[in-house]
């Protein structure tokens, strides 16, 4: 099988690296002017489009959305399949997801992350090193856990949330819609959609309006 990365930035990278045992060719497509004239990315060949149309890639089988911004991600990952291009799920090798959970398409889990029993993720969700989603949890697409975050038992989000670097949420808290948890954040209470919660325990610090 042939991946299709898009995106040639750091999470990129940590994408190319749970992928690359799975599929017998990856490549990759930016459209990052700094990568103008490069042929390789990761060892792999890369493509530079502008409008970052998979046309300019030929024959790949999957493709995976690796772009950290969550709005981005999500807004590729859903373009992609309204061309009708399968979305890849990608886990790394040392990841740990249980077989009742679900995993939306374009969604990864990077090493050393955990999904737990009956969790339920969204589209182009990203579970990062470490990161821990458990039992029950419901994920909406576009949603974050950065490295070494971790939510307890059915933890819900609404649409492309992040939670920072080793930040926490209690078993059944809510996150709204794009709301940021910060890094080392411990959440104890819901968050409504479009704020920054951050500290210890979590206090609202901004609110982000329209984005
Ligand atoms: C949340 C974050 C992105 C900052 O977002 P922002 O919208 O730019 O927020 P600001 O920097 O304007 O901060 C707003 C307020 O929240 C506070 N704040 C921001 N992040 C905080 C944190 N993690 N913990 C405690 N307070 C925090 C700021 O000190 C500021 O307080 P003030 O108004 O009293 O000065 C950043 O602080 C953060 O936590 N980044 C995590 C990055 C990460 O995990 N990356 C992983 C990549 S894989």
């Amino acid at each position: 099988m042939h991946l299709l990365i898009l995106g040639s930035g750091g999470h990129a990278k940590s994408v190319w690296e749970a992928a690359k045992d799975q599929f017998e060719q990856i490549s990759f497509l930016t459209n990052d002017p700094a990568m103008t004239g490069e042929v390789s990315f990761c060892g792999c060949p890369v493509a530079v489009d502008p409008q970052t149309d998979p046309a300019a890639v030929p024959d790949f089988d999957l493709a995976v959305v690796a772009v950290g911004d969550n709005r981005r991600r999500l807004e590729l990952s859903r373009a992609l399949r309204r061309r009708g291009i399968p979305l890849a799920v990608v886990l790394h090798p040392r990841a740990s997801v249980s077989g009742a959970a679900e995993l939306g398409p374009g969604t990864v889990v990077l090493a050393n992350a955990s999904v737990n029993a009956f969790a339920r993720l969204g589209t182009a969700c990203i579970v990062n090193t470490g990161a821990v989603a458990e039992h029950d949890c419901l994920l909406g697409d576009g949603t974050h856990l950065a490295p070494n975050a971790a939510i307890g038992g059915a933890v819900r989000t609404g649409e492309g949330v992040w939670f920072g670097i080793g930040s926490c949420a209690a078993p059944g808290i809510f996150v709204g819609d794009w709301s940021v948890v910060g890094a080392g954040a411990a959440v104890l209470a819901d968050v409504p959609e479009r704020v920054l919660a951050a500290g210890v325990p979590a206090k609202i610090k901004k609110h982000y309006g329209e984005i």
